[in-house]
């Protein structure tokens, strides 16, 4: 079964200032479950803006964005904000891990902070997550006493042991 993710249909973006320029020019495509994409071009053939609408914090944009079959457009900031913490993760080069908390509590911190599961199945979630990632073993070490990489997986872990 192919289950559409996330669509966009002509998403079209300008930027006004210094000059009026067309970045985006009625992007359309559809992410299914479970695929993994790149987004690759040359710098400045807009990246990054793209990735700000799918985020859904730039809302500045012309043409439809679908998250799980709902239309991003017509929400308010309240609403995207519910969206944002249910249903994207980001992994940023920095990786934000609270250093004196356990690996384990750092995956399930926002989780717990949803409150939509109870936090036996959060953690049987997040040490499931770390054990595909390959760190399982590292669950009860502190965050700031593993590698650099094993720091990444664990970022990884985070965002996505809310989302199944
Ligand atoms: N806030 C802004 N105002 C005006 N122009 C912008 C703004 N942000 C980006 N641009 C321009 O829009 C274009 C796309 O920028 P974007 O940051 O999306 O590129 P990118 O593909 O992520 O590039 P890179 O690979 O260098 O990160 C660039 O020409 C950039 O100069
Ligand atoms: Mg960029």
């Amino acid at each position: 079964m192919t289950e559409t993710v996330l669509k966009c249909e002509e998403i079209t973006k300008y930027f006004y200032d210094p000059i009026e320029v067309k970045v985006l020019d009625k992007v359309s495509f559809e992410i299914t479950r479970g695929e993994f994409i790149s987004l690759v071009g040359k710098s400045g053939c807009g990246k990054s803006t793209l990735l700000y609408i799918l985020s859904t914090m730039d809302r500045d944009y012309q043409g439809n964005l679908y998250i799980d079959k709902q239309l991003m457009g017509p929400k308010t900031g309240a609403e995207l904000a519910q969206v944002r913490n249910e249903k994207i993760g980001f992994v940023f080069q920095f990786h934000y891990l609270l250093n004196e908390f356990t690996v384990l509590k750092n995956v399930m911190l926002p989780a717990l902070k949803l409150k939509k599961y109870s936090e036996e199945e959060i953690e049987a979630r997040a040490m499931k997550k770390l054990e595909v990632l390959g760190i399982g073993d590292l669950a009860l070490r502190n965050a700031g006493q593993i590698s650099g990489g094993q720091k990444q997986r664990v970022a990884i872990a985070r965002p996505s042991s809310m989302i199944h």
